[in-house]
């Protein structure tokens, strides 16, 4: 059996630079067709000049794949003169409150203090990312923010802002009282809660920002998701750390999921009956709120068990060690493998002629 996705994106990913870029940026490459780059480095991608050569080496890491990175400015008080000739080059502008998640040292501490800028992202039609959260008790972080997003919403009513990686109920509700807010949700939050990260002995692995939450918050993000919720876009959060960043007294957070993220969502949609889904979730919902179009891909997943490595270089993967009934299909192995031009082996979807890259 084999299923068929066009141009599935990415729409929050982290790469990182230097040689945890060149080990990270294949394993999206293979699967999608793009993804949106976060701007967190240190420093920050907060320039057209850094965000130009971080663009570039992108480019370089992902080779030979088409794939074609959603390039971020991280958010400062900028002026309409950078903005405008920043425009043609990015997807939108990404807000992090200070302080909130790995790299957000030089983030936003005033968030009324934003507004003027937020004026000139409406004016000019760039959307606004943003990482909801407040300083408070961490599993209260994400609701307390949503009152931010409530009075951004209807204070900038043409501003698209994207709500990254909800984590809550709450959340989704207030995505459906804005038709300007629209949403990323992870895998990991679609699968796990805080039990899996701490309920037992302690999963460094699983630790992340926003932190995962309770059952019901989970079953309402998987129910959205499943369904398709039109202003809901996949975005993996994939975050790698080297594993003694991991596995540390002081653990950085991220979970790095991006070596199983179509398997495992694969086998989400499949064993609640909804495949017919997972092309929206993955991939039509985000060109649609981007007005983005991606290149012309198709990525096949075919039925057939593997092992998560227990490693990627030194970066331990979600579900290390599991075994998945999903894979990926690598368009440059199987070509290595059985000759340019020659067909995969099929069940019963239909040939597909934009299966080659
Ligand atoms: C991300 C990272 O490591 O850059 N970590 C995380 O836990 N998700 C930052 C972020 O998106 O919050
Ligand atoms: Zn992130």
């Amino acid at each position: 059996m084999e299923l068929l996705l066009r141009s599935p994106l990415d729409m929050h990913l982290h790469l990182r630079e230097g040689a945890l870029l060149s080990l990270v940026a294949p394993f999206s490459a293979r699967a999608f067709a793009g993804a949106v780059v976060m701007p967190n480095l240190v420093p920050p991608v907060d320039n057209l000049a850094r965000l130009r050569a971080y663009r570039a080496a992108i480019a370089d890491a992902v080779a030979p794949y088409a794939f074609t990175p959603y390039m971020t400015l991280f958010f400062r008080p900028y002026d309409e003169a950078t903005l405008a000739a920043a425009r043609a080059a990015i997807i939108g502008v990404k807000l992090y409150p200070e302080g909130v998640t790995t790299n957000s040292a030089e983030g936003v501490r005033d968030l009324e203090a934003v507004e003027a800028t937020l004026t000139l992202l409406e004016r000019l039609g760039i959307p606004l990312l943003v990482h909801g959260e407040s300083h408070g008790f961490v599993l209260d972080r994400e609701a307390e923010f949503l009152p931010v997003y409530a009075r951004w919403a209807e204070r900038f009513p043409r501003l698209t802002i994207v709500m990254e990686h909800i984590t809550t109920a709450a959340a989704l509700e207030v995505l459906d009282a804005y038709p300007n807010l629209a949403a990323t949700v992870t895998l990991h939050h679609l699968l796990i809660t805080l039990d899996d990260v701490a309920g037992g002995l302690l999963n460094p692995h699983l630790f992340c920002k926003p932190i995962a939450k309770r059952p019901a918050d989970r079953d309402a993000l998987r129910a959205a998701a499943l369904r398709a919720h039109p202003r809901l876009m996949f975005g993996s959060d994939s975050a790698p750390h080297p594993v003694e960043r991991k596995e540390a007294a002081g653990c950085a957070a991220g979970v790095f999921s991006a070596p199983v993220l179509l398997p495992l969502l694969a086998g989400l949609f499949a064993s609640h009956g909804a495949l017919a889904n997972l092309q929206a979730f993955v991939s039509d919902n985000a060109r649609r709120i981007y007005g983005i179009t991606p290149p012309d891909r198709t990525i096949t997943l075919i039925h057939k068990p593997w092992t998560v490595p227990e490693r990627c270089g030194d970066v331990v993967p979600f579900y290390a060690g599991q075994r998945l009934e999903w894979q990926v299909v690598d368009p440059l192995a199987s070509a290595a493998i059985a000759g340019p031009g020659a067909a995969i082996q099929r069940g019963s979807a239909p040939h597909n002629p934009d299966a080659q890259p």
